[in-house]
């Protein structure tokens, strides 16, 4: 035999018994953002490599070591994208929807990164980006966040989720903080870890971030970043908490939230849940008011977020949510040979006749009781059996799959009226 070619490690297929989740989650979160007035934009998948060393960070794990970066033919060094606030960046400097403008985009779809693969973390994962443009205040900050919150609360998630906030103020204010740690975690060099030591000059902040148990009472000792915070953050921090209490949603101010990501100032934040084991963040993002000037446009605050496909179906798995819709809602099959082609026509007529409605068509022959178990199977509400009675009579005989209600024999205008009622429910 040939021997099989393996999917990519720590690329997933999505399969047909998981899509439904997928859809599922996907169809809340379109409704979400289109009720928060938010466009969607659709960008490449790949993009010049520059793009994201010069807005993610050079000294970043993700620029460092996990960009799948390739020459393409004709010599250009090209990246799969490992996230979409670059690109998006990119889209809107290079289609001029940012400037003097406000915008409110999401996107969704698949980003690369050649990390560790294990549960919740993988090579090609899937995000849902939200950006915002052109507003400054800590009212769209809010925004942003209610805006989770109320997701959370659509998905049966709330209570498995915390928020945790954090400002890294002005490039001046950390710059500031960044020699000060510098500073302390040098006088306390003989407790860094090799990875810390190595981050020592390149990207200090990130240190905080460490889980070592080692060092983290010498980090809870260091100085702390909110001492070094500017007024304008400070106000602007303050009122975007007097926002959030007023909106009843709970946070918690992590003063070590430094984000992996160089683009970042002012307002960060994480959403995280116990609930997934070590890769606890489903939702992360803050401001970034550089970025847009950064990568060549004209100066624009901006502030987004983005939150892992893979980690939120991971949850609602788990929840096994009954709320998940059914897929097929009538199963029609032929119970003689000669109600083949008849049974074929009806689904076509009903496919016609009543909109919204999924109609499976049972393909393959095979005896009755086989027809009945895979209709069962199938997650119909109704199976049609048609036969060579009810072909000579013009009639369909419904089974009623879910119900304990005994099976009738109706005419095609009675089934219309009945099959309608199933699409309403
Ligand atoms: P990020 O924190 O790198 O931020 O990723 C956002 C979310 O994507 C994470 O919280 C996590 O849920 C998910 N994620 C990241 N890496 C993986 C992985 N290897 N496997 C599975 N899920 C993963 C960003 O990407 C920023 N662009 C967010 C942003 C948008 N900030 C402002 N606007």
């Amino acid at each position: 035999m040939a021997k099989q070619i393996q999917a990519i490690r720590g690329m997933n297929d999505i399969l047909p018994e998981q899509t439904g989740r997928w859809q599922y989650f996907e169809a809340v979160i379109r409704d979400l953002l289109a009720s928060y007035g938010y466009s969607e934009i659709r960008m490449p998948i790949v993009e010049q490599t520059d793009l994201f060393k010069r807005s993610i960070g050079e000294v970043t794990d993700i620029v460092e070591k996990e960009m799948y970066t390739f020459d393409d033919r004709n010599g250009d060094s090209l990246t799969l994208r490992p996230e979409g606030t670059a690109s998006c960046v990119r889209a809107g400097n290079e289609h001029g929807l940012l400037y003097n403008q406000t915008r409110r985009m999401w996107y969704m779809g698949p980003m690369f990164r050649h990390e560790r693969p294990q549960k919740g973390r993988y090579r090609q994962f899937h995000q849902v980006g939200v950006e915002t443009f052109g507003l400054q205040g800590p009212d769209i900050d809010a925004e942003l966040i209610l805006m989770t919150a109320r997701l959370w609360k659509k998905l049966g998630l709330s209570q498995f989720l915390t928020l945790e906030l954090n400002s890294l103020a002005s490039n001046a204010a950390r710059a500031a903080y960044r020699e000060a740690l510098t500073a302390y975690l040098r006088e306390h060099s003989a407790v860094l870890d090799e990875d810390s030591v190595r981050r020592l000059d390149s990207n200090p902040l990130r240190i905080l971030d460490s889980k070592n148990p080692a060092m983290a009472e010498m980090l809870a000792q260091a100085p702390k970043l909110s001492e070094y915070w500017d007024e304008e953050s400070r106000v602007h921090f303050a009122e975007l908490c007097a926002r959030l209490d007023a909106a009843g949603i709970s946070y918690v101010h992590n003063e070590r939230l430094v984000r992996g990501l160089d683009y970042y100032n002012r307002t960060v934040f994480e959403w995280v849940t116990e609930s997934l084991g070590a890769q606890g963040t489903v939702c992360a993002g803050g401001r970034y008011d550089g970025l847009v000037e950064q990568l060549g446009g004209k100066a624009t605050p901006a502030v987004g977020f983005a939150m892992g496909v893979e980690r939120l179906v991971l949850m609602l798995e788990q929840l096994d949510q009954q709320s998940l819709p059914r897929e097929v809602d009538v199963y029609i099959l032929a119970a003689t040979q000669d109600a083949e082609i008849p049974a074929q026509q009806l689904a076509e007529q009903i496919r016609d006749q009543v909109t919204g409605l999924r109609v499976m068509l049972h393909c393959g022959g095979g005896k009755f009781a086989k027809q009945m178990k895979k209709a069962d199977q199938s997650g119909a509400e109704l199976a049609l059996i048609l036969g060579t009675d009810e072909v000579q009579n013009e009639q369909v005989t419904i089974k009623y799959l879910r119900q304990e209600k005994a099976q009738e024999t109706l005419t095609y205008a009675a089934l219309t009226e009945v099959l309608g009622a199933l699409v309403a429910k």
